[in-house]
């Protein structure tokens, strides 16, 4: 190891990259070297990890990164456990980054006197090796034995604009950090406790894959797999949670992050072990009927494989139609509403109402006079077109529905969606819940 900063004394001195953490509406700043800030996990996200974590039972020990970029997740994790942390990071610059950081985070969280903060320490040095990283700490504390660690963190860097997001092209590689620390993990009843943050484009198959390496290490440890949204249908995390860091009852979870920082992460947990496959539901053709319920669901939820446990909180329909199973509108529809009556909930569909009309039309700047009629007939004032279209057709359509509707005396409010597989356009009108 080259180098131990401690967060409490390491100055800025030589970093120059900068930036306020968007997240944190801006009262954090975060130091970065070598373009690190790409890599950093937002402070929004890191935090509403680090209070799943808080749920758990974990063995006695440190919380360890062992490669801890620009330390944020690493920061988060010690200050809500109220642990002291061993960061590793290879990059010198990023190491020292990391400890300024630490020192931000228990600054801002008026926590630079605890304890937890006194003991925590980044080492620049290689994370895959675990007992060069836990000789330096004993020796830089004059332990008499082994530092115990009781959760590994593990995030490690992929390169930029790779097309496969091969697992061997991970810095530094799971199998190992495996290797390198599985002497070094304290155990509790579950095993270890390890969460590995992974890209949110894996397959199907390279999940399998990870879980083969680390049955290798540890055959049959409990697994959860954790997908993270911060909303727009898409997945910004994936990870696994291991040992006593996974939920034991549950194979996936799906956290959702709120718009703002004040409000708690909404978590949806269940699902099948990936082993049964990808959790993406049957599509199937049938052709929904007016006075139905139609549903845009959010697309990274779906991705989760956990939507029909989500459905199953909020509807009593034991039918419901998967018309869209992929791609950034998956559809179903039903015969009761949804009960989407908290904020929570609301996140998790894009659009959700009741089928008043349908038109066996091709949906066309020729024919939006033609469905303007139809809106009139069932006092429609304002209508949303999500039915896939060219981008320089959409906002021309959106317009026109616009102009006319404006003029008009409706009174409610409505989505159009096009039936996958035909040429109908569904018309739903939104009820409030
Ligand atoms: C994705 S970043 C981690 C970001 C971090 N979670 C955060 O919140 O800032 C991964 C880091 O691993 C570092 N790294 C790569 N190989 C390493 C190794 N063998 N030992 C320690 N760090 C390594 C890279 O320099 C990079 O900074």
């Amino acid at each position: 190891m080259s180098q131990i900063f401690d967060p409490k004394t390491t100055s800025t001195n030589g970093l120059v990259e900068f930036s306020p953490d968007k997240t944190a509406g801006k009262e954090l700043v975060f130091y970065h070297a070598d373009e690190g800030q790409p890599l950093a996990t937002p402070w929004q996200v890191a935090l509403a990890r680090s209070k799943l974590l808080t749920e758990l039972q974990l063995p006695e020990g440190y919380i360890l990164d062992c490669a801890c970029g620009s330390g944020i997740q690493l920061g988060a994790h010690i200050a809500l456990l109220q642990r002291p942390g061993i960061g590793v990071e290879l990059n010198p610059a990023r190491a020292q980054a990391s400890a300024v950081n630490i020192q931000s985070i228990a600054n801002y969280r008026n926590e630079s006197t605890a304890d937890y903060f006194a003991q925590t320490r980044i080492l620049s040095g290689d994370g895959r090796d675990g007992a060069v990283v836990c000789a330096s700490i004993a020796d830089h504390f004059q332990f008499q034995s082994m530092p115990s660690i009781a959760f590994l963190h593990l995030d490690p860097a992929r390169p930029r604009n790779s097309r496969t997001h091969g697992l061997n092209e991970m810095a530094p590689r799971l199998d190992e950090v495996f290797q390198g620390w599985k002497k070094h993990l304290n155990h509790g009843p579950a095993g270890p406790s390890i969460l590995l943050d992974l890209s949110p484009r894996l397959s199907h198959q390279q999940r399998l894959d990870v879980e083969a390496m680390v049955d290798q290490v540890w055959q049959g440890i409990a697994r959860t797999w954790v997908w993270t949204s911060r909303g727009r249908g898409r997945i910004d995390r994936l990870a696994l949670w291991l040992g006593g860091a996974a939920s034991a009852q549950h194979a996936r979870r799906f956290v959702r992050i709120p718009p703002t920082i004040t409000e708690d992460a909404k978590v949806v947990s269940g699902g099948l072990p990936i082993k049964h496959g990808d959790g993406i539901p049957q599509q199937t053709q049938k052709t929904p009927q007016r006075g139905e319920y139609m549903t845009i669901l959010d697309a990274a939820l779906v991705e989760s494989g956990l939507a029909n446990d989500w459905i199953s909180t909020v509807t009593k329909s034991d039918e419901i139609t998967w018309n869209v199973v992929e791609g950034r509108r998956p559809q179903i529809h039903h015969q009761k509403p949804l009960r989407i009556d908290d904020e929570n909930n609301r996140l998790m569909v894009q659009a959700t109402g009741r089928i008043v009309a349908l038109a066996h039309t091709k949906l066309m700047l020729e024919t939006v006079d033609e469905l303007v009629e139809l809106c009139l007939e069932n006092d429609i004032s304002q209508l949303t077109v999500r039915a896939p279209l060219p981008p320089d057709i959409q906002p021309k359509i959106q317009g026109a529905f616009d102009r006319q509707l404006s003029r008009r005396h409706g009174r409610r409010e409505a989505f159009l969606i096009q039936h996958s597989g035909s040429e109908t356009l569904v018309i739903c009108v939104v009820e409030e819940a």
